[in-house]
Parts: structure tokens; C-alpha cells; sequence
């Protein structure tokens, strides 16, 4: 088909362009998934259609929207034939121009976006876990349709870090991101630290206000932070970073008295994503607790408040603060994608190249290097033997596994046992030598528990 006057380029199906009037230049949506996030995008398809055109210069319309349920009532309430339960009637109808997937997950998710792709369609993601599993497979099919993929809301929900990363940041050399990517996790360690509540309980109470599902499995054991690490990872390093090579601790071995210890020394604890360039070439990738010190930005990180710190060679060391979840702050996101492929979608020459990764092939990854290699100081915390001669064994053990000893700080005495809690932190040392030695001080016989070890993020 020929681009007439008056006609404009909105996409490609296989080799031919679509071609769309400009005078009926209405951009038709197919919307999936219409829970927390979808209702957002839905509500402000809707309701801010003036605004929208406006802003883009394109009419947007909400053509189809795909659930599970047809059932059930739905707010908002969508005009009349416009839900499905068939994703064909958005995937095959050449009227919807993009695609704006919010059912979340891999499957069928990922497939559907694939084939979204495939047929020429533009695409606006929330989905972490389909991005860090195929996000650069699906980057490079976009590339080919000349079609756009954006995904911010799949990274910090409201915050604008995905955006940040492909364009404002790209010219950087990326040293680290450091991150509190996870909102439930933030506001048990909040809490935890606030009122000295145990894990459980704080849980329960993420829980009650809607903060936590009642599988809190993938918030509470860094799963979920790990997707978004990889996302935003493989962006600021240019390869993929396979979620399952990030090294992920949980946070339900923390107690009260850590975030009392901690903030004795000066630090607050944090659960944070972390990935960094090693001199090797290599990557450090983790998501764990950390003592932050309590001067650092992140450490004032609270509730279920997200941040995320970036340091490149260029921008020096960048943080953005704002909300990581919630329908308004999600729709923002997931909106403000979609805003942008109406802005261009005119554009002769398709949309602006995708920063794809190095290394010829979307499914080169980075090599991860492993926990054991990592260098940092540490916070442990042993319940002993309140009697003369304790730390002289233990440091005897640290020492011999090349340890040293930061502080010591002995608390809470209990004559009833006999113990005390000890707490030691150490000048950086090797993972691997620090495991190693607190497992011959778990064996000593004036050592009743070693109960936490966590590392320190100077
Ligand atoms: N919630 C947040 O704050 C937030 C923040 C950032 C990113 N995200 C991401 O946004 C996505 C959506 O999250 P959400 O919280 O909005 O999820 P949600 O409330 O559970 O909504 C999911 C929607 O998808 C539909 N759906 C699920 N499986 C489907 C299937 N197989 N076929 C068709 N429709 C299906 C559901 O249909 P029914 O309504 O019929 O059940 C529902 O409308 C996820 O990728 C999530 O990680 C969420």
C-alpha cells in the first residue's frame, strides 16, 4: 500500500505497512488485564480522552479490553461489547494499533505481547516478569516490526527509572544501581524498625492494609525484586541478567533487636536490589537486607516508598524516590508510555531505536558473579557464653580467616541462661572466608546461635 497524502505509517504487519487516514486518525487500544493497574489505564483512557488528544495530538480510543471473568462487574464501567475473555479479538484485529498488557506473569502473558509484536502492533507492558524473561528477545522483534515496546511500569512502578535508563541515561558508563525495589518488604523493615515489631507481626499487617498478598513468598524472599533487578540491569549494563543467577536473601531472619543494633552503630536496614559492574567485566547481582548508613538517602527510604540510586561515570550518582506500586502511580507509568507512542506514531521513520543489548544475540547474558566472591564488611549477631574469653576464640577464628574486627558491642545480658548477644562488624572481607569462619564459631562451644549475618552498603 502506498502512503498517500494525508495518510501516515502506524506500524508494519509482516512486510507491509499499515496505513491509517490521518483525518480518522483515532489510535485504537486493546487493553489487557483490567484489575489494579488495568482499571487504572482503563479509568484514564476514559475519563481524560480530551486531555489525551490534546497532550498528543491523537484521539485514543479504548477498543477492547481482555479478562478472565466476563461475569463480573467492573469498575469502570466500559462501553457496551468492548470486554473480552477471547485475547483474539484483540490480537488478531487489525484495528488495534497498540496493545497495553496488565495481566501480569509469564503465561500467557509473554506469548501474547510476542505475537502483539509479531502482527505490527505498539506495546506498553507492566509486566517485570515477562521482561526480565524474554525482555530482550521481545525488544529485538520490536526492533525488527519497528513497532515500540516500552515497559516502564515493569520497574518502580511510578518512578520513571526505565525511561531514564534507555534515553536520558544512555550516554553513562552505569557503575551500580542500588535499589529498595520492593514496597512490602520496605514496610516490614519499616515498621520492624520503627516499633520494634517481629517479622510476623509485621507481616500480618502488610497484609491487613493491602500491602502484602497472602502468599507473601516472592515480596518477602526478594523474588519479585530480582525480576525487576534483571529489567533494569540488563538495561544499564546492555546484557541480559537472568533473574535466576541474582543471588536473593530474604528478610524474615531479621529481628527487632538488628534494627536496634543497627541503629546503635548508625545504620538502618534495608532489603536492597543490587547490581554492579566488577573490574572483571563481570556483574554483581543481589537482593538481600543491608545495613545502610543513616545518612544515606536510601536509608530515609520508608513504608512502601521505592528507591533507586544510579551512579554513572557521567551523572555522577542519581536518585530517584517515589511511589513503586499502587494504581495511580502505576497507571502514570503504564500512561505515560502510552502518551508517548501516541506523540509518535506518526513519525516517517518508525519509532526510535531500542538500546538492545551487546553481544549479537538478545539472549547473551552477563556473567553473574556468585555471592561467594562478593567483598564487603559485615553485621553479625551471636547469642554467647557471658563469660571471660568468648571473644578472644572467636576472634581467633576471624582472624585466622583473614576477618577484621570492626567493633564489638555486647547486649543484652540474660543471667537466667547465662548468654549475651554479641555483636561484631567487620572491615570488608570475602563472602566465601566470612561463611566459612562463622560456620567453626557456630561450633564452638561457648557460641549458643549465630543468628544473623548481614552485609554492610558503605
Ligand atoms: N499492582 C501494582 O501496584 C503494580 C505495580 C507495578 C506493576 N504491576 C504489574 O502490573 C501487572 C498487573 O498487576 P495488577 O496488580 O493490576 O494485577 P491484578 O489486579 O491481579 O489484575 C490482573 C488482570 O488480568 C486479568 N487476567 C489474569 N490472567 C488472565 C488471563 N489468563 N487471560 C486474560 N486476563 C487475565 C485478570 O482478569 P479478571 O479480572 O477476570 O480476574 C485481571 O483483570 C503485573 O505484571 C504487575 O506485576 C502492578
Amino acid at each position: 500500500m502506498g502512503m498517500g497524502n494525508g495518510a501516515i505509517r502506524i506500524g508494519r504487519q509482516g512486510q507491509d505497512w499499515t496505513v491509517k487516514s490521518a483525518l480518522d486518525g483515532e489510535i485504537n487500544i486493546g487493553l489487557m488485564g483490567l484489575g489494579t493497574v488495568g482499571g487504572g489505564v482503563a479509568a484514564a483512557l476514559l475519563d481524560n480522552a480530551e486531555a489525551i488528544r490534546r497532550k498528543t495530538g491523537r484521539a485514543a480510543r479504548l477498543r477492547r479490553v481482555l479478562v478472565r471473568d466476563a461475569g463480573r462487574t467492573r469498575q469502570p464501567a466500559l462501553p457496551p461489547g468492548t470486554l473480552t475473555v477471547n485475547p483474539e479479538d484483540i490480537l488478531s484485529d487489525p484495528q488495534v494499533h497498540v496493545v497495553v498488557e496488565t495481566i501480569g506473569g509469564d503465561a500467557p502473558a509473554g506469548e501474547y505481547l510476542e505475537r502483539a509484536l509479531a502482527a505490527g502492533k505498539h506495546v506498553v507492558t507492566a509486566n517485570k516478569e515477562v521482561m526480565s524473561r524474554r525482555g530482550p528477545a521481545l525488544m529485538a522483534l520490536a526492533q525488527e516490526r519497528q513497532v515500540n515496546l516500552l515497559f516502564e511500569a515493569s520497574a518502580g512502578g511510578g518512578i520513571p527509572i526505565v525511561g531514564c535508563l534507555m534515553s536520558q541515561l544512555l550516554a553513562n558508563d552505569i557503575h551500580s544501581i542500588r535499589s529498595i525495589i520492593n514496597g512490602t518488604t520496605n514496610y516490614i523493615l519499616t515498621r520492624m524498625a520503627r516499633s520494634q515489631t517481629a517479622f510476623g507481626d509485621a507481616l500480618a499487617e502488610a497484609q491487613e492494609r493491602g500491602y502484602a498478598e497472602a502468599d507473601p513468598t516472592n515480596d518477602i524472599e526478594g523474588i519479585d525484586a530480582a525480576y525487576k533487578l534483571s529489567v533494569l540491569g540488563s538495561l544499564a549494563f546492555h546484557r541480559r541478567i537472568p533473574h535466576q543467577a541474582i543471588f536473593t536473601e530474604g528478610i524474615s531472619r531479621l529481628a527487632p533487636e538488628d534494627f536496634r543494633y543497627a541503629a546503635e552503630l548508625g545504620y538502618a536496614i534495608k532489603s536492597l536490589a543490587i547490581a554492579a559492574a566488577a573490574p572483571d567485566g563481570g556483574i554483581q547481582a543481589r537482593v538481600h537486607p543491608a545495613l545502610v548508613p543513616e545518612d544515606h538517602l536510601l536509608a530515609k527510604v520508608d513504608g512502601v516508598y521505592n528507591a533507586v540510586e544510579v551512579t554513572g561515570n557521567l551523572c555522577g550518582q542519581i536518585i530517584l524516590h517515589g511511589q513503586g506500586a499502587g494504581r495511580d502511580a502505576t497507571t502514570s507509568a503504564v500512561m505515560g508510555d502510552l502518551l508517548n507512542i501516541l506523540r509518535t506514531i506518526d513519525n516517517a521513520d518508525g519509532p526510535p531505536p531500542l538500546p538492545l543489548p551487546d553481544g549479537g544475540s538478545p539472549d547473551a547474558a552477563h556473567q553473574v558473579h556468585p555471592i561467594d566472591q562478593l567483598s564487603s564488611a559485615y553485621y553479625m549477631r551471636l547469642t554467647c557464653a557471658d563469660q571471660a574469653g568468648v571473644l578472644a576464640q572467636i576472634a581467633r577464628i576471624l582472624g585466622d580467616g583473614n576477618i577484621s574486627i570492626a567493633t564489638v558491642i555486647q547486649k543484652d545480658t540474660d543471667p537466667g541462661s547465662g548468654t549475651a548477644q554479641l555483636v561484631i562488624t567487620t572491615y570488608p572481607a570475602r563472602e566465601m572466608d566470612v561463611q566459612t569462619a562463622l560456620q567453626s564459631v557456630a561450633r564452638l562451644g561457648v557460641v549458643a546461635s549465630v543468628n544473623n549475618l548481614i552485609r554492610i552498603e558503605e
